[in-house]
């Protein structure tokens, strides 16, 4: 079989478009990831629970190449993850493995990495200094909070003894699974896009008879299948965010139902709320507008437009009753995206 170049297998011919750079994005797919080893961004991990084993690297001495010299300054350590592996299965997926952790860091949809820090920039034509990690680019829907949630037999996995990557393998699907031994066992992980929009189905495996839970008072999972030594379960947002490479916020002038129904689709509302009435992470949107809403703690009210704003930009405020508290991340948008937003939510009748 003829080894084809990179843009054709990706299934655009990029050398059209010129070289291979970031403002290609090209992407992977389910059938052909892309796997790439690499320093990833870190959106506000929390260090300690997250990132503690990062820490316990060996800390160096930084080189100068111009003198050939040591300096005997500690190193500042460079912004993001080392030891990332990060995944993209097309538009639908992209993950980053923390190989150091043993664990699922990020999950987001859209886009991949923006390489620009990394590769240089085209115009400026360098890299930017120490500033040089790349920069996650689409809808961040699932990030790593707290303890390691996969426990066996009841121990969180960071309390199971010295971790240890052993490196990954592509199985018969082409996806990447990842293999460690933790203590005693020995596990493997493997991601998978999930079934929907905005989930991932992660299987761990131990080949024993052990019991494995996922658990995490800060991410649901809805548990696919599980037996001694083997769960599947779908991982849910626990995020939203949008990262672009293209800072710019792009001020919008008026509000208006159409962008309040691209935002609902873009902002990741729609992985939580539907529009028909069905049931969902989140309340449904239907009949929502004007109607009496009741709460975990707080006075029951009328979903007047502020109320709406609320629920969006500080959603803690009040938790209705029935759903998670602390389950819908807060959203800090434009004044007048909001507004768009409760006009779309008024349409769903
Ligand atoms: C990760 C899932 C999730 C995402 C994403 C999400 N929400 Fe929510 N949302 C919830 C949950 C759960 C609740 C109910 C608990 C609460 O009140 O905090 C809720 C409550 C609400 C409410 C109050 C509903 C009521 O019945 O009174 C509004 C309005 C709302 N969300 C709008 C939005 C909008 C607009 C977006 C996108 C910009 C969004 N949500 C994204 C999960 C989500």
């Amino acid at each position: 079989m003829a080894i084809l170049p990179l843009w054709n297998a990706l299934g655009e011919d990029y050398s059209k478009k010129g070289y291979l750079t970031f403002n290609a994005k090209p992407l992977g797919s389910e059938e052909r990831p892309l796997i790439l080893r690499t320093y990833c961004p870190e959106p506000k991990l929390d260090r300690n629970h997250v990132l503690g084993n990062h820490s316990r690297g060996t800390k160096v001495a930084r080189y100068s190449a111009r003198s050939g010299k040591e300096s005997d300054k500690a190193i500042s350590p460079i912004n993001g993850i080392p030891a990332a592996i990060a995944v993209n299965l097309g538009k639908k997926l992209s993950y980053v493995w923390d190989t150091t952790e043993c664990r699922l860091l990020y999950a987001w949809t859209d886009g991949f990495l923006d390489m620009k820090n990394y590769w240089g920039n085209q115009a400026g034509g360098r890299r930017k200094g120490f500033g040089y990690v790349p920069e996650l680019y689409g809808f961040l829907f699932y990030k790593a909070q707290g303890k390691h949630p996969i426990h066996i037999n009841g121990k969180s996995i960071a309390e199971l003894g010295a971790l240890k990557y052993l490196g990954y393998e592509i199985d018969e699907s082409k996806q990447p699974v990842f293999s460690y031994l933790a203590g005693k066992h020995s596990l493997e992980f493997t991601p998978r896009s999930g079934p929907g929009k905005q989930t991932l189905k992660l299987t761990v495996s131990t080949g024993g008879k052990e019991m494995i839970t996922f658990n995490s008072p800060k991410t649901q999972v809805k548990e696919m299948s599980s037996e001694p030594g083997k769960l599947v379960v779908v991982v849910r947002p626990n995020a939203g965010d949008r990262y672009s490479s293209d800072r710019k916020v792009v001020a919008i002038k008026e509000a208006s139902l159409a962008k309040g129904e691209e935002l609902y689709n873009s902002m990741g509302c729609v992985a939580c709320h539907t529009t028909d009435g069905g049931l969902n992470h989140g309340p449904t949107f239907k009949g929502l507008a004007g109607s009496h809403r009741e709460f975990i703690s707080a006075k029951a009210q009328k979903a007047d437009d502020a109320y709406l704003i609320e629920s969006i930009q500080n959603p803690s405020a009040k938790t209705v009753k029935g759903y998670l508290l602390g389950m819908m991340p807060p959203y800090q948008l434009q004044p007048l995206e909001y507004e768009s937003l409760v006009l779309f939510i008024k349409t769903c009748k």
